[in-house]
């Protein structure tokens, strides 16, 4: 396959972001999503839309899947975040049908009211001990985890201070609960002191939530913790960690980068995601007061006006972590640890270059929109399956294609991932020489 097999794509299909409709103008609510239809359509149209897919039969090293148009597609697949391959692993697997059979199938109730089970129960404990903090409460999703735990904790008079590359569940619960949100720069500690000193200088009544993450999911780099956690002791304010891509899958151990920094017990409020490493949907928040688990059960609304994890799902994630926990936990990670590092050399080898730290999370460079989205395009036909990123989850003129490497992909797999991306790379490069230059930076279609 050359670039000679593609249509031809129009210009404005090559330019254009999703930041451009986030705020429609005018008074008919629903007739203002248009403009973004009409700009998702045109890319969908010219095959440039690979978001929403579908896979098949779950997310597998190799997977069939289809996009939003009911393409098929099937090839290796390092667009799943099940990391340490557990979603297939026959325990989990049979833990799940066992828990179904004794339980049904929903928890039918918030975990404030009657929604826990002795599978959530055994979970919060399971977690407390795994990271050495006395108290933990589970939430339906790691979004609403990270978004439960910024607006539980701060009022409107209070302050966030925020790594500005933190996850959409943080900036949203942010958003909600005060206008006191201070950014700063990636991973920049001492930005972080000048804010802090800046706020403690006005105002020593009111709180100051500080909000990191252990990796950041599209530069797989990770903070100074221990730095971090005094700076907050220091100004009086305090630390929420999100590890939802950390735990489980990086360590020897797999706790994380608290883990590798030795900050095991020692951060304020870390929050954390299931659904990467732990088989399931779900999140939880952890500290360690008994106060905050009790406030958040009942003022942070994902945990209390939303229905508990159901009963396989809690019983799901107890056993990865009880996997995560074991020798063979241990070897998993190796496995994952192997595979990342096999990618990172052959990308090289390759003449492809990726961003960040050894993770399960290797995105690699692609650096316009344009020439992102027409390798993206040709990734399917050559048997990929991974996610194109692109402004404004990245910076403008920073895309890229994220791998994502589980456990048990094998050798084969990532040689023929990395030789597909190294074809789609040349091939859309030519396009994008012909077509591309009629897609001059900021030429925008109406929104
Ligand atoms: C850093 C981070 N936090 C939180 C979440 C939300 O987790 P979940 O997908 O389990 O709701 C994600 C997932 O995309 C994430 O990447």
């Amino acid at each position: 396959m050359n670039g000679d097999s593609y249509a031809q794509v129009p210009p404005s299909a090559l330019t254009g972001s999703m930041r451009d409709f986030r705020v429609p103008g005018g008074a008919d609510l629903l007739g203002r999503t248009e403009g973004f239809y009409r700009w998702q359509d045109l890319r969908r149209q010219s095959g440039l839309w690979p978001f929403s897919r579908a896979t098949e039969d779950g997310p597998k090293t190799i997977c069939a899947a289809q996009d939003d148009s009911g393409n098929k597609m099937r090839g290796v697949n390092f667009a799943s975040q099940d990391y340490l391959s557990l979603a297939s692993h026959p325990d989990i697997k049979a833990t799940a049908i066992e828990t179904i059979e004794r339980c049904g199938v929903h928890s039918a109730g918030s975990p404030a009211l009657v929604g826990n089970t002795s599978h959530s129960v055994a979970l919060e404990h399971k977690i407390s001990e795994f990271l050495a903090m006395e108290h933990v409460v589970l939430y339906p999703t790691g979004w609403g985890a990270g978004f439960g735990v910024v607006k539980g904790l701060v009022r409107s008079a209070d302050h966030i201070v925020m790594d500005m590359l933190a996850h959409s569940c943080l900036q949203e619960g942010a958003n909600a609960a005060t206008n006191n949100i201070h950014l700063f720069r990636h991973l920049d500690n001492n930005y972080c002191r000048n804010i802090l000193t800046k706020i403690r200088g006005k105002d020593k009544q009111n709180g100051i939530l500080v909000i990191t993450e252990g990796l950041f999911s599209m530069d797989s780099d990770t903070p100074q913790l221990l730095e971090l956690q005094t700076l907050c002791h220091e100004f009086n304010a305090t630390l929420v960690v999100d590890v939802a891509h950390d735990l489980g899958s990086l360590g020897k151990e797999g706790r994380g980068h608290i883990g590798l920094q030795d900050m095991l017990g020692k951060i304020d409020v870390v929050m954390g995601s299931f659904s990467k490493t732990f088989a399931s949907n779900g999140g939880f928040v952890a500290s360690n007061s008994r106060a905050v688990k009790e406030y958040l059960r009942f003022y942070s609304a994902p945990a209390t006006f939303s229905n508990a994890l159901s009963p396989a799902q809690a019983a799901t994630v107890l056993k990865a972590f009880d996997i995560v926990d074991s020798f063979e936990g241990r070897v998993l990670r190796l496995e994952l640890l192997a595979n990342v590092m096999t990618l990172r050399r052959e990308l090289t080898e390759a003449g492809l270059e990726y961003y960040g730290d050894p993770s399960a999370i290797v995105c690699v460079k692609m650096g316009s929109e344009g020439l992102a989205r027409l390798v993206s395009r040709r990734l399917p036909d050559l048997g990929l399956v991974a996610n194109l990123v692109e402004f404004p989850a990245v910076p403008k003129g920073a895309a890229r294609i994220r791998m994502q490497v589980m456990a048990h992909h094998s050798e084969q797999n990532i040689s023929d991932a990395v030789e597909i991306l190294k074809t789609a790379k040349a091939e859309a490069q030519q396009e994008f020489e012909i077509f591309g230059q009629e897609a001059a930076p900021g030429k925008r279609i109406a929104a």
